[in-house]
Order: C-alpha cells, then sequence, then structure tokens
C-alpha cells in the first residue's frame, strides 16, 4: 500500500525563494518567492509564479506587476501568499493531487500571529491536512546537523533575502532569537544607489543581484574580481555599460552589514551567560542565501571574534531542517509555535 505519510512536505517560505522538501524525496521545489499578477479593470489575475515571474520584475507593462508577497518579512499580500502556496503545492505533488499532505512550514519570526495564521488557513484552503508553523533559525540548526536536544547554546544566523534571523537553542528550545529586516535585497539596493552616485547610472534590480553575485565581497580583499554591468545612463538617457569591482561592492554593503553585525550582538547581550560561554566556544553556523557571500563568514568572525562556520548547504539548510521534521513528529510538535 502506498504510504499517506510520503506525501508529507516541508516548506521554506522565504522572503526570496520558496523552497520544497517532499519526505522520503528531498527538495522537488526551489523558486523565487515572487507572483506576478495582471490588473484587469478592478480584478487581478496571478500570470505566473516563481521563475517566470522573477523574469519579468522590472520588465512588465503597466498592466502586469510582479510582486514579491512576503517582503522584508512581512507579508504584503494574502492572496498572494496562498496563490505562492498553492502553486508549491501542487507542484511539490505533481500527479497525487488528492492527497492531503501534512506540511511544516518555516516562517520568518517576525511575522505577527495573524500573519502565522494567514499562512497556516492558506496552506489547509490549499489543501494541507495539517499545518505545523516553525522558526527559521530552529529549522536551520537542525538542518545543519546541530546538537539541539543537548543542554549546549546553539547558535544560527540566516541571512536571507530581506531578513536576518538570529537564534540560540537548547535542549530542543530557541532561547533568544530576533529577526532584523536586513538582508541580500538591501544589498542589492545599497550597490544600486552606489553605483548611481558613482556613475550617475540607473541600473535595475536584477541586475545589481547578479552583479553581487558574479563579483561581490564583504571585505575588501587581495583578490579583487571585477564585472560589468549595464544600466541608463541618467544625463543622456543611454544605456551604458560600467565595471564594478568586489571592492566597490565591499564598500557599498558596509552599513548593511554592520546590522546584520548589530543583530548578532542584540542577541549575544539577552543570551544568558551559560549559553553565550558555550558560543565562544561553539561559534555561530552561518546559513542563508546571503552567506553565499565571499568573505562574510571572515567578516562576522573579524566583527564578533566568535568562530563562524558556514552551513555545507546554506541556502537550503532550512529546507532540509524542516524536512528532517517531518521524519520525527514529537520533536515537530515541540518546536511548532
Ligand atoms: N552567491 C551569492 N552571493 C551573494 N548573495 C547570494 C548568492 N546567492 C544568493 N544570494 C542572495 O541570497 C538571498 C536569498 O537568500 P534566501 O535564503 O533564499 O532568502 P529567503 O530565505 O529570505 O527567501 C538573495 O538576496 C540572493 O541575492
Ligand atoms: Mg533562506
Amino acid at each position: 500500500m502506498l504510504s499517506l505519510g510520503s506525501a508529507d512536505l516541508a516548506i521554506d517560505l522565504g522572503t526570496a525563494n520558496t523552497i520544497v522538501v517532499l519526505r522520503g524525496r528531498g527538495i522537488v521545489v526551489d523558486e523565487p518567492s515572487v507572483v506576478a499578477i495582471e490588473h484587469m479593470g478592478g480584478a487581478q489575475r496571478v500570470v505566473a509564479i516563481g521563475h517566470d515571474a522573477r523574469q519579468m520584475i522590472g520588465r512588465t507593462p503597466e498592466n502586469i506587476e510582479a510582486i514579491r508577497p512576503i517582503q522584508d518579512g512581512v507579508i504584503v499580500d494574502f492572496k498572494l501568499v496562498e496563490a505562492l502556496l498553492r502553486s508549491c503545492i501542487e507542484r511539490a505533488l505533481g500527479t497525487r493531487p488528492f492527497v492531503k499532505p501534512r506540511v511544516v512550514v518555516c516562517v520568518p519570526n517576525r511575522l505577527q500571529d495573524v500573519e502565522r495564521r494567514a499562512i497556516q488557513d492558506a496552506a489547509r484552503f490549499v489543501g494541507a491536512k495539517e499545518v505545523f508553523l516553525i522558526g527559521k533559525p530552529i529549522a536551520a540548526a537542525i538542518g545543519a546537523n546541530l546538537p539541539i536536544d543537548r543542554p549546549l547554546g546553539n547558535m544560527v544566523m540566516d541571512v536571507g533575502g530581506g531578513t536576518t534571523e538570529v537564534g540560540i537553542i537548547s535542549l530542543g528550545g530557541v532561547v533568544v532569537s530576533r529577526s532584523a529586516q536586513i538582508g541580500g535585497n538591501h544589498f542589492d539596493k545599497a550597490i544600486i544607489d552606489r553605483i548611481k552616485g558613482r556613475h550617475n547610472v540607473l541600473v535595475g534590480q536584477r541586475s545589481a543581484e547578479d552583479t553581487k553575485i558574479q563579483a561581490g565581497s564583504a571585505v575588501v580583499s587581495l583578490h579583487t574580481r571585477r564585472c560589468h554591468v549595464t544600466g541608463r545612463d541618467l544625463s543622456s538617457g543611454i544605456p551604458r555599460e560600467i565595471q564594478v569591482s568586489s571592492d566597490d561592492i565591499a564598500e557599498a554593503i558596509g552599513s548593511c552589514l554592520e546590522q546584520v553585525v548589530e543583530c548578532l550582538r542584540e542577541v549575544l547581550k539577552e543570551s544568558p551567560p551559560e549559553l553565550a560561554a558555550d558560543i565562544t566556544e561553539q561559534g555561530i553556523v552561518l546559513c542563508g542565501g546571503s552567506a553565499l557571500l565571499p568573505g562574510l563568514d571572515q567578516y562576522l568572525r573579524d566583527k564578533t571574534g566568535l568562530p563562524v562556520v558556514l552551513a555545507d548547504d546554506p541556502r537550503r539548510s532550512t529546507a532540509i531542517g524542516a524536512g528532517l521534521l517531518l521524519e520525527d513528529p514529537t520533536t515537530l510538535s515541540r518546536v511548532a509555535f
């Protein structure tokens, strides 16, 4: 007999990307958290979700809009979150649309109760049998194989698109956590501002992100990388290509990175001394897509003096951790909100 359990899903509902793990199969969906809608008179219709919708950012005619439904850890449009969840669940289950899955959703810590309830309702509405919401830090800690059940301070830092989430976990529970509205999207904005200020050229959001991924760095380094980016010259109005170096990017995002460190410091300040002492030895596990920014681990090490370890697959460790919880109902019911 086919086990119904095999249709259980874990969803990392991120500000930038949504990743879905199907129990027994691993990651089956990995798409940008973007929904494109078409306005028709007063009504609106979803025209694309995920990669296709991301392609449309900055390239849409007036009646089409590409939106990230969760921005800086806050839901800006409940209907679109529902559309995103529906699409992810349908894609994950493929030809098994009649199976009602148990769904674990990892959410940013800063979501309000009303937003959490909305996600829960949306997941049920689109077919989930049971819904469990868990915080990102605990999922990330499990995904990074930290010994979260021991009486020991485990610290994780998830630097994503719109938020940075930091948590200290001990004995299976979150002891201190914090979330700041700072992440890769803000780095991109800082890069746009820098290029505008320096070159009088306006580049798009996606070009700025591509530049960051190609040549980004958290620290000014000996191994400078360079890349080209094209934007609109603000005086002539004509497209112009300019060169950007990793040092330029490190300087541009400097104040964003300070906010990331500030979030970390606040958590350490609130931590009970025993756990803080553990962390000076255990260190901090760094994950989230922005953990892939070269030199970020080094930067955090320099700023805090603490050991910083990059998670194995930083962009996906939260989803992987939530997926592991599907196999462990006892821990799941303990850590769910
Ligand atoms: N190689 C890379 N270098 C720097 N930043 C990266 C890299 N790859 C992805 N990112 C950034 O990671 C962020 C997305 O991280 P993610 O964990 O998926 O976000 P969220 O969990 O908020 O959805 C984006 O801002 C993206 O630009
Ligand atoms: Mg993430």
